[in-house]
This record gives structure tokens, sequence and C-alpha cells, in this order.
């Protein structure tokens, strides 16, 4: 039954965006309520879906109105739960949840300053379509690229495996444009490489995980398109043969694009998961380094280069044909989509920890994460990005989570690491914020937030306690 004030606000949502695009049956928002994990979820008393900057604004005014919270989602792709409602609590404010995946306008590519504009909701396959379509790159790629979209690897300042060439989705973003809580547009999508005019919005709003405003476009960085690629899975006999084979790859590979991690039980997992035996193996592989080089001519002969001179290689496996690379990438590609299968078998949503530490802390990180997983009795499944010292470490069947999270996070934080990578903080990680950041560093944090959002209507209990 809802109360007179909940038909008001429905009533002038419908009028903001239209009545179809105000979902209020539960069967139609129950997709939108729970992430694809099924390890976080809340309700929400509608979702609400604009298509324009304007009725972003409008229907932040409206939340505003009726002091009801807001989350933005948009691929729901998240691994933190920033992008559902909270769970429901006794006097907390009802959600409403703000679909962006209609803002799917792209703009035209501009080749000369390799850029393009790109609305919230378009994803990372169609920002790269467009791309190559002017015979142009994206800088980012992660498995997750066909239903991520742009607006979501903003708010989370989203990584990836070309990181180590161009750097996280924070650089990407030349332009930005987003609606504060007080509905205000704020940015420019103007795309000017260089202004020193105050504040940056772009450089404030990424990473900013839905909490200080909505962004609902921008203005993206365009790399080369190197369209010649060589992927080469290696098998290392310990994970400081990994970490020198990655420094001799990095002084002597200019086109050094990726350099990714699968931990022995990561590949044992995903050759069960896709049915195929793992393209190399040794009873001696401790790691398995995958690394992608692209340029705009065949690039394999200083890789072979490199793997013929480094020493700890057990096995490896290099190909530039197209059909066997997606072969091979698929060992790294489908690692994710593996675990979550696994995890539906054992009926426990995946318990995932994103961490990164120095490169000479790593083995000691595989350690404590192994240990902390064998007292919780559960299945550790690491893998990642080896160049920025990124774990992905998957706990298959955890039964307290919360007490291997104190384990592993405080291990990583005494390893001068941090508590996430690149999944971003969400609802999942704010209890272990203070790990890795000062009470000086938090309250800041805090000051910045009650001033963009001082009624804490924008994803509450994403990246600061919940207060409401
Ligand atoms: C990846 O590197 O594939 C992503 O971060 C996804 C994941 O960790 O599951
Ligand atoms: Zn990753």
């Amino acid at each position: 039954m809802q109360s007179a004030a909940q038909v008001d606000l429905i009533k002038e949502l419908s009028l903001a965006v239209g009545a179809a695009h105000v979902l209020v049956d539960d069967d139609l928002r129950a997709a939108y309520e729970v992430d694809w994990t099924g390890r976080y979820q809340g309700p929400c008393n509608a979702v609400v879906r604009p298509n324009s900057v304007e009725e972003v604004a409008a229907v932040i005014r409206i939340c505003a109105l009726y002091d009801v919270t807001l989350v933005p989602q948009a691929g729901n792709t998240g691994l933190v739960g920033g992008s559902v409602p909270r769970p429901a609590r006794p006097g907390a404010r009802s959600a409403i949840v703000m679909s962006l995946t209609r803002l799917t306008r792209l703009g035209r590519v501009d080749t000369a300053a390799m850029q393009v504009t790109a609305e919230a909701g378009v994803t990372l396959t169609t920002w790269r379509e467009s791309a190559h379509n002017a015979g142009l790159d994206t800088p980012v790629d992660f498995a997750a690229r066909d239903t991520a979209t742009i607006g979501g690897a903003i708010a989370t300042n989203a990584g990836g495996s070309r990181v180590l060439r161009f750097g996280t989705m924070r650089r990407q973003v030349v332009g930005i444009e987003a609606v504060t809580a007080k509905g205000a547009i704020v940015g420019s999508l103007d795309g000017l490489p260089k202004e020193t005019a105050g504040l940056h919005w772009p450089s404030l709003l990424a990473g900013s995980e839905g909490t200080l405003a909505v962004i609902t476009a921008a203005r993206l960085r365009l790399v080369p398109w190197f369209q010649h690629t060589a992927t080469a899975l290696v098998a290392v006999k310990s994970i400081e043969s990994g970490i020198r084979l990655l420094a001799a790859l990095r002084q002597s590979v200019t086109s050094l694009d990726a350099v990714e991690v699968i931990a022995p039980a990561a590949m044992r997992l995903v050759s069960d998961h896709i049915g195929q035996p793992p393209p190399v193996s040794s009873p001696e592989a401790a790691l398995y380094v995958m690394v992608d080089c692209a340029d705009h001519s065949d690039p394999s002969e200083q890789l072979l280069d490199v793997l013929s001179q480094a020493d700890g290689i057990v096995d490896s496996a290099i190909t530039t044909d197209a059909v066997q690379r997606k072969r091979l990438v698929a060992f790294r590609d489908r690692i994710t989509e593996a675990i979550a299968a696994a995890s539906t078998e054992v009926g426990v949503p995946t318990f995932k920890l994103d961490v990164a530490v120095p490169l000479d802390a790593l083995g000691d990180l595989i350690k404590a994460a192994q240990g902390a997983a064998d007292a919780d009795g559960c299945r550790l499944v690491p893998f990642g990005h080896l160049a920025e010292g990124n774990l992905h470490l998957n706990h298959i069947g955890a039964s307290h989570p919360e007490r291997l999270a104190n384990t592993v996070l405080s291990a990583v934080a005494s390893l001068g690491g941090t508590i996430s990578a690149e999944h971003g903080i969400g609802v999942a990680k704010v209890p272990w914020m203070s790990l890795i950041r000062n009470p000086a560093e938090l309250d800041a944090q805090a000051a910045i937030r009650a001033a963009l959002d001082p009624a804490d209507m924008l994803n509450p209990g994403v990246l600061h306690p919940q207060v409401t």
C-alpha cells in the first residue's frame, strides 16, 4: 500500500520522464534491485529511466523535494554493491533507482583531437566500435565490456587490462557533464586538452561512485588502433620470475599493452568451465602470465626476444592469429564467468576482494590470502593485472566473508597496498576505509560530499558510512 506522498512522487516522476519510464511493479523493478553476483540487494520505490540530462536534473529535483535517496545505475556490472539500493532498514528513507541506460547517444569521432562524446549509458563495446569505425581505438577494456557503461566506468574509475599502457578511466575523461544533488548541470564537453581554470570536474567525479553528482555524458580520449596483436600465455615457476618477466617486457617491448596474471586455481577453474585443457601447463607452474603486445606491424619478434631470454618460464604459447588469440584470451576473459558458475553451484554468492600491493609484496599477499581462505575453508581463485600488482581475490563458498576481509585487507594495508584497485569501495569496503585513509582524509572526503550533497541523497552508504 503506497502512502499519499509516494503516490505524488510517482506522479511527478511520471510527468518528468513519461509514465512508461517509471517502473513500479515488483517484477519490473526486480532486476534493478540486485547486483549480478547476487551478493548485494535492496528495495526501491521505483526505477526511473530519464532520456536526457534535463530529465536527469528534473528527477533529482523531485527526489530532493520528496526526501528520497537516489541510486544511479547503468550496466549494473559493479562488484561492490554501489549500483543497487541498500538493504531495507527501519526508519531509512526510501530509494529511487535512476537507470541511465537510455542515455546512449554517441557523437561523431573527432579524429584530429582523438576524442568522442558519449552519454553515460553507452557500453564500452559500443564506444570501441565507434572508435574502430573512425580508425581509432579505446584505451580502456575489460571483460564486462558488453554491459558496462561509460558512466559507471568513470564513476568507479575502472581499470582493466590496458591500464599499463593508457591508465585508468580517470585519464581518459577530457570533459564531463553531470547533475548535482541540487539539480544543477555542471561540467563541459568541449574537450579542451589544456585548461587551468580551477576545479576540474572530471578529476573530481572520476571515482566518486555516484556520491557527488550523476554523470550523464563525457568527452573521452581515443588512442591509435594497433591492428596487429601478439598474445602470449606463459607459465612461470615462481612469482619472482613473473615479476622479472614483467620488468624485461617493460624495458624492451614498446608495444606492451597488457600483462595479466592467472593463478593455477583460476586456470583450472576456467579450463573446466570452458571445457578445454589449458593451452600451457606444467606441474611446476606457480603462475600464468598473459601478455598482449599491439602495434601497427607484427610485434611478435620483440615479444619472442624477451621470452627467449627470460628465466623461470616452464611453458609458453604465442599467437598473432585472430581465432587462436580469441581462444587464448578466453582463459583470462572468462574467469569471472567461471567463478560465478562455481558459486551458483555451491549456492553462495562469490566474495570478491580487489586489492593491489607493490610488486615486491605480491608473494606475501598471495600467502596471506591463501592462509585466510584455508582458515575459512573456502576456495580461493586469484587472478588480475600483474603490471599494477592488482589481484582479484575471489572466494567461492566463503563462510565468514567479514572475517576474511578483516584478515586480507589488514595484510594488504600492512604491505603498503590498497583495499580497492579498480572495483571501487561501494558499500562493500566502507568498513575498511580507515586502513588506507587517515581521519583527516576521511573528514575531507566527507566535507566535500556534504558541500555538494548536504542531504546525503546521492548513493548514501557508498564510500562513506550511511548516516540517515
Ligand atoms: C576483471 O579483471 O576481469 C574484472 O575486474 C572482473 C572481476 O574481477 O571479476
Ligand atoms: Zn580486473
